[in-house]
């Protein structure tokens, strides 16, 4: 199938994009004046993106590749500062911890000119577990390492253990515990005799909650790529768990010849669908970056089957969102639904871009 049959088959054809994707019951026009779905699809050049909780990483990534340093050591950089920061509570040090209260990270990497991955998952104590999958990619014959062997590793090149867990994570996790169950010995808020925010700051609203997660890809002036994704995985998860992150080819993939994609929100959905490796695949087959994050939401969506995470119109009922880079600086972003926004970094500066939803 040539790039133009593969889009008649996926139903989007150059300036109709919009309209035929509608078809496929996506919801996307194309912006006045423009054949591209996003004013990302048009960009070239140097462009770093993340999660939109990734500013900061796009900043430093960008101004590293400009400098000339390898694309891999800038995305890496670039998420070390989200990774190190308490107040992000879906990554590294301040993420929340797993049912036992006790924080795990997962993370990988890939350097688009040589084609080799690092991973770490289920790694302990170790705030920056993306230098150390990067680590794992540069300096061993593996791809991926995990748990208490991943510790080791990090502290045979220096990293040193730290306690991970926030007073504020810790916090939300004790919360989380005491609320999960009304019949363990542990009293939810309506059970105490005493007022259950007694002595507890952050006590009210809902309990944090998150899939959350940062991916960076960067693309230098050469066209060479490389992409990163970590996090402190699904909250509250069973110990031992890993989600997409870590998972080359679900959670991050960069393919030198084409580009580069990534993925945050239900990890589980974007292994089932191998979403990382299937929107390099979109885009090798000619959709734009935005066309083919939406394509592969699509096929996320249309593969949900279990009844318990459809809602009543029978779509995915959790947030997934995708994120693709192309070898000539051409970017794009997709929601399952509503208003996400993802970051970037061009020559015109840091900012957040409005993500194209699957559903509105
Ligand atoms: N996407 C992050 C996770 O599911 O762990």
């Amino acid at each position: 199938m040539d790039n133009l049959d593969r889009r008649a088959f996926l139903g989007i054809t150059g300036a109709a994009a919009g309209a035929t994707l509608a078809g496929m019951g996506v919801k996307a026009t194309t912006p006045r004046g423009s054949t591209s779905l996003a004013p990302g699809d048009d960009h070239r050049g140097v462009a770093c993106i993340s999660s939109g909780n990734g500013r900061p990483a796009t900043a430093k990534a960008f101004e590293m590749v400009m400098a000339g340093r390898d694309p891999i050591d800038a995305v890496v950089a670039g998420v070390n500062i989200v990774e190190s920061d308490p107040d992000d509570m879906s990554v590294g040090y301040g993420g929340l911890p797993n049912e036992e209260g006790v924080v795990q990270l997962d993370s990988c990497c890939m350097h688009g000119p040589t084609h080799k991955a690092g991973a770490v998952a289920c790694i302990e104590d170790i705030k920056n577990p993306a230098s150390v999958a990067l680590l794992v990619l540069k300096r061993t014959d593996h791809v991926m390492i995990v748990g208490e062997g991943a510790k080791r590793f990090a502290l045979a090149h220096g990293f040193e253990a730290e306690n991970l867990l926030t007073d504020r994570a810790r916090r939300a996790w004790l919360r989380w515990k005491e609320n999960a169950n009304p019949n363990d010995d542990w009293l939810d808020a309506d059970q105490m005799d005493f007022d259950p925010n007694e002595n507890r700051e952050d006590a009210a609203g809902p309990i944090p909650f998150t899939y959350g997660t940062i991916n960076c890809s960067g693309v230098n002036e050469n066209g060479d790529l490389a992409s990163v994704t970590t996090t402190s995985g699904l909250s509250y998860k069973i110990p031992g768990r890993v989600g997409d992150s870590p998972i080359v080819g679900a959670g991050m993939f960069v393919d030198n010849a084409v580009g580069a994609a990534g993925a945050t929100g239900r990890g589980e959905a974007v292994i089932q669908n191998c979403g990382a490796f299937s929107i390099v695949r979109e885009m090798e087959n000619g959709l734009s970056p935005t066309e083919a994050c939406l394509a592969v939401m699509k096929r996320i969506a249309d593969r949900t089957r279990q009844k318990r995470l459809l809602n009543e119109r029978g779509e995915p009922n959790f947030g997934v969102t995708l994120y693709a880079l192309r070898k000539d600086g051409a970017y794009g972003s997709a929601v399952m639904r509503g208003r996400g926004q993802f970051a970037v970094t061009t020559s015109a500066g840091t900012r957040r871009e409005a993500c194209m939803a699957l559903y509105e």
